[in-house]
Order: structure tokens, then C-alpha cells, then sequence
């Protein structure tokens, strides 16, 4: 298909006449099939939703063909209308517009549902199990058609995938607003996911997903070897470091999938339990685990190999996580480092794989016996917990992965928590990204070249080290350590070949770093050293744009960390203050009705306007965090929000007065 005829296609939106319809690729990985929830009477309401975007014309046809989608896969993903041409980060310029923002956010948009990088790209599925990007191929046709037909003076309005219209408003607004999954509170529980979600009213956008900010795997790589290098440290003896260490995980999906790469990076021997073939192979065939081994014996002897030789290797166990773990108990491994990255923010329905049931048999069973799965799910967490428990009583460090994997096993009654009442183990975020980076501002700041040539992505890495060398000059010992870990990164970035799609890079940095790194990218769009805009975005995973008390506000202990006013503050004040688009979502992470999380993107399209909003907007979107953070009394933000007032005159931030606690506890 020429350019030309792309752009046409994409201009004509959902079209008149009916195409074909589609067989079912069965070489794809599809989402398992959704629990049957609908009564009769509102399954009615699902069908009667979708044919909304369609002419009464083709209402018959269509009505049977939802019908059957909604009876096999639980909800109608109207496949019919999935677009003939490759969906993928195409250059900028090969997207019709009206609007260079909204043309940048279509590269984006199309990076999370290219083939390569999406999970089950087939039901507009990016990561995660159920991080949709649309409920159905009807909105991604529409939403196509609004971004291409905008102006500069609109706004286009998403609620959960469906795209309201376009409204006027102003070359300085946002020219995409997105919300998923909000709720009225009382409605979030994961059953009402399932029902609102099969009805066609909303989804569940994941964080990167839905917000068209995800760019594969090496989105989460950076935090991933940030951790892994941490943590070794935290069991390190004096002058060791992390070669060697065994660390054992599982989870090779989306983000999971991160964890060998992030392994080798980080100088460690890692095993990542992978159950589901067709994702092992995938990350193999990319380079992203050094071998797939079926025999768990093998697997445990493998990894000790490496780790008597100190090399770096990454291991893909096909099979059950606690399969592995009862072996290497029972063979009385000492292993250093262990975690896990099942999806349990999707518990029932896909995303944990108990013990004892094959695959296709977990999968037969989520939908034909909810409730017995239910309770192999919860016996396979026990289990699980149980080899922990064993192995970290010997000294191997466990930490969560902000994958719901301690509120799931505590739900399923193991044995997991601490004499205090919390858990037994620490949150990644509690002891190492809550107090080394985002207390001071560092998080996982991206950017995406829509010219789609790796040659600029080449240039914006030089330009982001060279920035950061400078700054690491000056920087105060505090955040000494993340500055190097930080260069080393970027220095190593293409080495790695961490790009899957979009030509993209995730690089953790504070205000300061992501503002002079914005400015210095714009202004080589500006002199044509960079061929087309940048985009700019950030993970949610963020210093400021998650409220999710078990993972990012994790370490908040004035007991705010239930509360969700900085989410919402954030995309509110980010979308007044120049971001290209903002986006809230229920849900992301670690499950529906657990957290708030938002994001943004902005386009660096090299002019002054741009200068002016990125700077506006950058130190609101890490502050805004770092204000909190500092109120809940966490020392690392109060230092930093200090600095920042002495940096910024308009800047004034109430900070905490710490009361002694011999005075408290002498009262109650
Ligand atoms: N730590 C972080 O920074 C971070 C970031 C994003 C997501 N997460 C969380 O991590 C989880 C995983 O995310 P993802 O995008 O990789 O999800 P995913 O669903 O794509 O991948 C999870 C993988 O785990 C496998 N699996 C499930 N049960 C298993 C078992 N018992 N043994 C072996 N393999 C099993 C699945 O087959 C799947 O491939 C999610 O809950 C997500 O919210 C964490």
C-alpha cells in the first residue's frame, strides 16, 4: 500500500460498505476468552451499544456477527473491521493531517497496537492481560479519522477507547484528552471491569496502554536494572557487586518480559518462569533471554554454572514459577535475588497460572469454572509463598514487583505477612524507587522520534548524555549514584538494542534533567538536527502521575497513600500548562479500583511555543510528586523540594513540621 492510499484509508474512517470478514488467526497471540457475565437482557444493551457506530443498513449482519463475539470471546471486538494494512510507527509524515500533533500522536497511537510490540493485538490488547488501547476496532477507525481530520483548535475527547468528537478549543490545550476506566467509586471492583467492559462503556487501559505512551518492553528495562542493581546492592558485602547473584522471577509477557534483558544489564544470572510457549519464544527471538529450558534441572544448573564463572546469562524456565520454586527448596539452592511478575492485577481471569493445571487447562477452566479456578489459583499462591518463605530465611532478598503478587497471596490466605501487620516483604517502590528516585524527582521519562529513523534516535541519545554529563558536575551527593547509573545507561542504550517499534528511548531523570534534555531536543528539531518533532511522555510509574498505595505511593506513610488528589492534580495541571495530550485511568498495574494513574505527551516540534510549555509543564509534572512525597515526610523530598525553591523564585511549597515522636507515644 503506497502512502497515499494509507492515508486515504485511514480518512475514511469506519467505512460504508461492509469489509469481509476476517478469519481468526490462530498463529496470533489472542486474549484468553472474558468470564461470562452479561444476563440476557444486557447483552441486548452490549449489542445494541456497538451498533451505534454503524448505518442501520449493515445492522443485520452485524448483530449476528457481535452476537457470536460477544457467546465465544466475551466481548465483541467487531474483527471485521480490522484494518488490511500494517499497524505500526509509520514516519510522521506518513499520516494524513491537519494538525503535526495529532499526526504524531497517530505514530504513537499505532506504535502500541503494532503486531511486534502489542500482546493481543487482535483485541487492541498492548500489555498487561487487558491494557487495552480501544474496546473495539470501531473506535481506533474513528479516533484515526478525528486525529487526521483536526485542527491545532481542537481537542479530540476519548472516554475508554470511544471517541466522543472533537470540540473546539485553543492552540495551547491538549489536542487528546483520554480517560479509562473511571468509575463511580463504588463501581470498581473487578466484576464490574468485566460487565462495563463486556457492555462497551469501559475499559481497562493499563497505564501506557490506553494513554498511547507504550513503547514495548524497554519502557520498564531501565526501571527493571535500576532495581536489580539496588537491590544486589542491598545484599552486597563490602566491595562486591552484582555478578553472580542468582536472581529467580517469572513472567515473560509485556513488562515481564524486561526482566532477563534488565538481568544481563544489571551483571546478574536471572531464571524468569514463563508458562505460556508462544511468549517465551517471542522474547527469545528477540534477544531478550539468552535461552528458553523446558527441564527445571537444568534450568537450576545452568544458572550456577554462570554464577561460579560471575557471567552475566539470562535463563527462560518454560513452566510453572513454583514448579521452580519447590525445586530449587528441595535442591537447597541458595539463590540471592528473587521476585515475580505474573499479572495478578489480573487474578481470575488470565493473568496467574496456578500449579498443577496445564496451560490450556487453566485456560478452559477461568471461564467454564470460575470458582474452582478461583481456588487452584489461591492454592498455587500458598505454595508459592511457602518456597519463598523457606529461601528467604536462609538470605536471599524477595521484593515485590508492583504486580498486586503480596495482596493476592495475603487474599489467598498465605503466609505472608509480618508481625506488624504489613507484609513480610518490601515493594520494590517501598525500598528502592520510593527513596532513591522518586523522592527526588527521577522517574521514567521517554521519548519517541517520529521520523521513525534510528539516526536521530542515535543524535537524541547523544544529546541526553551530554546533558546529563554536564549536570552530574554539579549535582549535590544525594543524588550522586543515580546520576552515574543513569549515564551508564544511556551510554550503553544502543548497545542494548532495546528498541521493539517506535524509535523510542526511556532514560530516568529528574526535573532538571527531563527539562534541559526537552529543551535541548526541541532545539534541534528547530535547526533541522533532528528531521521530524520528538515526542515527549513519561511512564505512570512515575514521581508524580500514580496514586497506588502498593506500589508507586507505596513508601507514603502518613496515610495518604489511599488517597488519590495527586493523580488527578497532575493531569489537571499538566493539561493547563502545555501538554499535547493527558490521559486518566483507573486501574493500571496492579488491578482495577486499586490505583489512579495518569500521564501525558508532548510534541517538541521545535518552536518557541513549545520551549515555553515544555518548561511549564515538566517542572509541575515532577513537583506536583515531590511536594507530596515531601509532605508525608519522606527525607529524600524534602531535601529535594528545598533545592527546587531555591532554583525556581514562583515556587512555594508547604513543608512538614516533624514532631518528635516521644511526645506522641507518651499521649496514646
Ligand atoms: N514492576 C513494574 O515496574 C511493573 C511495571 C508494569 C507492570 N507491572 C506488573 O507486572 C505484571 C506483569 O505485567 P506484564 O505486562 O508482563 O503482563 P503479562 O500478562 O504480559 O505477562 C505476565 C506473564 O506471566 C506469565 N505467567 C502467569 N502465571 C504464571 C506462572 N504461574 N508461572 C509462569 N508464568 C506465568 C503469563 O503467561 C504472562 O506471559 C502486571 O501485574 C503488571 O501490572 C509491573
Amino acid at each position: 500500500m503506497t502512502r497515499e492510499e494509507f492515508k486515504k484509508v485511514v480518512l475514511q474512517g469506519i467505512p460504508n460498505e461492509l469489509p469481509s470478514p476476517k478469519t481468526y488467526d490462530t498463529e496470533i497471540n489472542h486474549a484468553p476468552k472474558r468470564k461470562e457475565i452479561l444476563t440476557v437482557k444486557e447483552k441486548k444493551l452490549a449489542l445494541k451499544n456497538a451498533l451505534r457506530y454503524f448505518e442501520p443498513k449493515h445492522h443485520e449482519v452485524l448483530a449476528k456477527e457481535f452476537a457470536e463475539e460477544l457467546e465465544k470471546y466475551g466481548r465483541i471486538y467487531m474483527y471485521r473491521f480490522r484494518p488490511d494494512y500494517d499497524i505500526s510507527a509509520r514516519s510522521i509524515d506518513d499520516f494524513p493531517g491537519k494538525s503535526r500533533q495529532a499526526q504524531a500522536i497517530m505514530v504513537m497511537l499505532s506504535n502500541n497496537l503494532d503486531y511486534a510490540v502489542a500482546q493481543h493485538p487482535h483485541e487492541l490488547i498492548t500489555y498487561g492481560g487487558n491494557g487495552a488501547v480501544f474496546q473495539n476496532w470501531a473506535q481506533y477507525l474513528l479516533t484515526m479519522q478525528y486525529l487526521a481530520e483536526m485542527t491545532d483548535e481542537q481537542t479530540l475527547v476519548l472516554y475508554s477507547g470511544h471517541p466522543m468528537g472533537i470540540f473546539p478549543s485553543h492552540k495551547d490545550a491538549p489536542r487528546v484528552v483520554v480517560t479509562n476506566g473511571m468509575m463511580i467509586p463504588n463501581y470498581s471492583k473487578p466484576d464490574d471491569w468485566e460487565k462495563f467492559n463486556a457492555l462497551g462503556v469501559t475499559q481497562y487501559g493499563q497505564m501506557t496502554a490506553g494513554s498511547f505512551m507504550y513503547i514495548g518492553p524497554q519502557g520498564i528495562v531501565h526501571g527493571t536494572t535500576i532495581t536489580l542493581l539496588n537491590a544486589s546492592r542491598k545484599i552486597a558485602k563490602e566491595g562486591e557487586g552484582s555478578e553472580g547473584k542468582i536472581f529467580i522471577t517469572s513472567g515473560l509477557g509485556g513488562m515481564s518480559g524486561a526482566q532477563p534483558k534488565a538481568g544481563n544489564i544489571a551483571g546478574v544470572v536471572s531464571i524468569t518462569a514463563e508458562i505460556n510457549p508462544k511468549a517465551a519464544y517471542k522474547r527469545h527471538e528477540q534477544g531478550w533471554v539468552d535461552e528458553v529450558i523446558e527441564d527445571v534441572d537444568k534450568v537450576i544448573d545452568t544458572a550456577l554454572e554462570y554464577s561460579e564463572k560471575k557471567e552475566a546469562h539470562s535463563i527462560a524456565f518454560l513452566g510453572n514459577i513454583v514448579d521452580l520454586w519447590e525445586r530449587v527448596v528441595e535442591r537447597d539452592v541458595f539463590i540471592h535475588l528473587g521476585s515475580d511478575q505474573t499479572s495478578l492485577h489480573n487474578p481470575w481471569a488470565g493473568g496467574y497460572y496456578p500449579a498443577g493445571l496445564g496451560y490450556e487447562e487453566s485456560n478452559k477452566m477461568m471461564v467454564e469454572n470460575p470458582d474452582e479456578f478461583k481456588k487452584y489459583v489461591q492454592e498455587s499462591l500458598k505454595r508459592q509463598i511457602a518456597a519463598i518463605n523457606k529461601l528467604s530465611d536462609k538470605g536471599m532478598y524477595f521484593f515485590d514487583y508492583g504486580n498486586a503478587f503480596l495482596l493476592e497471596s495475603s487474599r489467598a490466605g498465605a503466609d505472608v505477612m509480618s508481625d506488624e501487620g504489613g507484609f513480610r516483604y518490601p515493594s520494590y517502590v517501598q525500598d528502592i524507587m520510593g527513596p532513591m528516585c522518586f523522592d527526588y524527582g527521577f522517574g521514567p521519562f521517554r521519548w519517541v522520534c517520529t521520523s521513525s529513523k534510528p539516526e536521530d534516535l542515535d543524535l537524541t541519545d547523544q544529546i541526553a548524555m551530554d546533558v546529563l554529563e554536564e549536570i552530574a558536575k554539579t549535582a549535590p551527593v544525594e543524588i550522586s549514584q543515580q546520576m552515574r547509573d543513569n549515564i551508564r545507561w544511556i551510554s550503553e542504550a544502543k548497545k542494548n538494542k532495546l528498541v521493539v517499534g517506535s524509535q523510542a528511548r526511556i532514560l530516568y531523570a529528574d526535573c532538571e534533567g527531563r527539562t534541559k534534555i526537552a529543551a535541548e531536543f526541541n532545539k534541534a528539531v528547530n535547526d533541522g538536527r533532528l528531521s521530524a518533532p520528538v515526542v515527549l511522555g513519561r511512564d505512570h510509574h512515575d514521581v508524580s502521575g500514580t496514586d497506588s498505595p502498593f506500589r508507586e505511593t507505596s513508601n507514603i506513610y502518613d496515610g495518604s497513600q489511599f488517597t488519590a488528589d495527586m493523580a488527578i492534580q497532575n493531569v489537571i495541571g499538566d493539561s493547563f500548562r502545555g501538554a499535547t495530550w493527558v490521559s486518566i485511568h483507573n486501574g493500571g498495574g496492579v488491578g482495577w479500583g486499586e490505583v489512579i494513574n495518569g500521564g501525558f505527551g508532548m510534541v517538541l516540534d521545535g518552536s518557541e511555543d513549545t520551549d515555553r510549555r515544555l518548561r511549564m509543564m515538566l517542572h509541575w509534572d515532577v513537583n506536583n510528586g515531590i511536594a507530596r512525597r515531601s509532605w508525608a515526610r519522606n527525607d529524600g523530598a524534602v531535601f529535594a523540594v528545598k533545592r527546587e525553591m531555591e532554583r525556581t523564585p514562583d515556587l512555594k511549597v508547604t513543608v512538614p513540621n516533624i514532631a518528635d515522636d516521644k511526645l506522641i507515644d507518651k499521649l496514646f
